[in-house]
């Protein structure tokens, strides 16, 4: 094992609990040799597996498979690539790792015939990557959209529901433990960015790596935003979504509003789910817990026993299945539909100003709904027709110069089926 933090402590456990069963699976007992760690003043259990030493394990010929859930890039990295160079299988838990790198891995493993497995990267306890590569194999997937942040669904869960601010509800995420230890890659949209490249590359067998994925995050969220959104009977959610368009991909991680009878809109706390749109299979959902130690440790175990069956019985984990590469779409033609929420002068006017700057750029309005702001300011709320995002950014960089606006929040995307 490389790392022994939430994920590693909770392998182990499992490994001890489920002894007779995983042993009967993976066709004999595991057994866990050596557990790599960086930081050996914060481990006091486990003193006969732990070591600092990476070429310990590198080395030994009676370790067969690695698992790494150390995270991070490097020498996360580098220590997968020579593991499986060196003939063992690996099995992680590391997204960062697999939506930047992944295609070398998959080469260093088809290389040296070992498996390479990551269950675990996507979901932590829902087991999307086996059904979207193995079970989907034969559909034609037209879109995949999940809420595959368990921290920032559950942000957004307690600021609705709790009607806190973005600040106490990122308190609390951190105070339970959710939030990993640079919580910006959770809060700035990267974690989950990450987790759709691996599943749109899965789902529409063509490589995407985490710089194709247009991203923007929850910090700009504010209390007064998901109240705005409850009139209009919608929730926030963490969104990621990757769907073909006719110009090739369009893949995004961000924040959308969606109604109640979307897939995902009751999917709530550190939950996540993915949804496929596909043909011949319609549309299918699956959820589970996305985050913590037991959820992740599930998924670890699942790939941990189909590599020790392969070693044991012969056979091979499924590699990499991108045969084509699709073009990335430029963000800037995505089109979707938007809500806006400024603050202006309290003219009578005003709407229709705002009317007529977006239509001079081509967005169309559905909705207007105003309301008093502070200090003798009034509130407008916008929800526009589908339109392109580089039309709405003009509009707005136009909406900005305009004297009776004082305030215009960042726009957030309202997916299709909330209208
Ligand atoms: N920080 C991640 C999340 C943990 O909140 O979903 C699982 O990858």
């Amino acid at each position: 094992m490389l790392g022994l933090g939430t994920v590693g402590q909770a392998v182990l456990s499992a490994l001890t609990d489920n002894q007779e069963t995983i042993a009967q699976r993976a066709g004999g007992p595991l057994n866990v040799k050596r557990a790599l760690i960086l930081h050996p003043e914060r481990h006091l259990g486990h003193a006969n597996l732990i070591t600092t030493q990476w070429q310990e394990i590198l080395a030994d010929d009676e370790i067969a498979i690695v698992v790494e859930v150390m995270g991070g890039m490097e020498p996360a990295f580098t220590y997968i690539r020579r593991a499986l160079a060196a003939g063992k299988s690996v099995v992680t838990a590391n997204k960062e790792v697999l939506a930047n790198r992944g295609d070398e891995l998959f080469a260093a493993a088809e290389l040296s015939g070992r498996d390479l497995l990551f269950e675990a990267s996507v979901g932590a306890g829902v087991p999307v990557i086996r059904a979207v590569k193995l079970g989907l194999a034969g559909n034609r997937v037209h879109q995949v959209c999940g809420i595959l942040n368990g921290t920032t669904n559950f942000i957004l869960t307690e600021m609705a529901q709790g009607m806190v601010d973005y600040q106490q509800a990122l308190a609390k995420a951190q105070a339970l433990g959710y939030a990993e230890a640079d919580p910006a890659a959770d809060v700035d949209g990267h974690d989950s960015a990450r987790k759709i490249a691996i599943l749109a590359s899965i789902a529409f067998s063509s490589r995407v790596v985490e710089a194709d994925v247009r991203c923007s995050g929850i910090a700009q969220v504010q209390a007064a935003d998901l109240a705005w959104g409850s009139r209009l009977g919608w929730v926030l959610k963490p969104m990621a979504r990757a769907r073909l368009v006719a110009e090739g991909l369009e893949v995004a991680s961000y924040p959308a509003w969606v109604g109640p009878g979307h897939p995902l809109a009751h999917v709530d706390g550190i939950m996540n789910a993915v949804s496929v749109r596909a043909e011949p299979l319609g549309e299918a959902t699956f959820t589970g817990p996305g985050a913590g130690g037991p959820a992740t440790a599930s998924a670890v175990l699942g790939d941990l026993i189909e590599a020790a069956r392969n070693l044991r019985l012969g056979g091979h984990a499924v590699g990499c299945t991108c045969y084509r590469q699709l073009a990335i779409f430029d963000p800037a033609r995505a089109e979707d539909a938007f809500y806006l929420r400024l603050t202006v002068r309290p003219e009578r006017t005003v709407v229709s100003q705002i009317a007529a700057t977006l239509a001079e750029h081509r967005v169309g309005l559905r909705q207007t709904l105003q309301a008093a702001a502070a200090d003798g300011r009034g509130e407008v709320v916008v929800v526009t027709e589908t339109c392109r995002r580089g039309d709405l950014d003009r509009a707005l960089a136009h909406l900005a110069q305009s004297p009776s606006v004082f305030t215009l929040r960042p726009p957030l995307v309202v997916e299709a089926q909330s209208a």
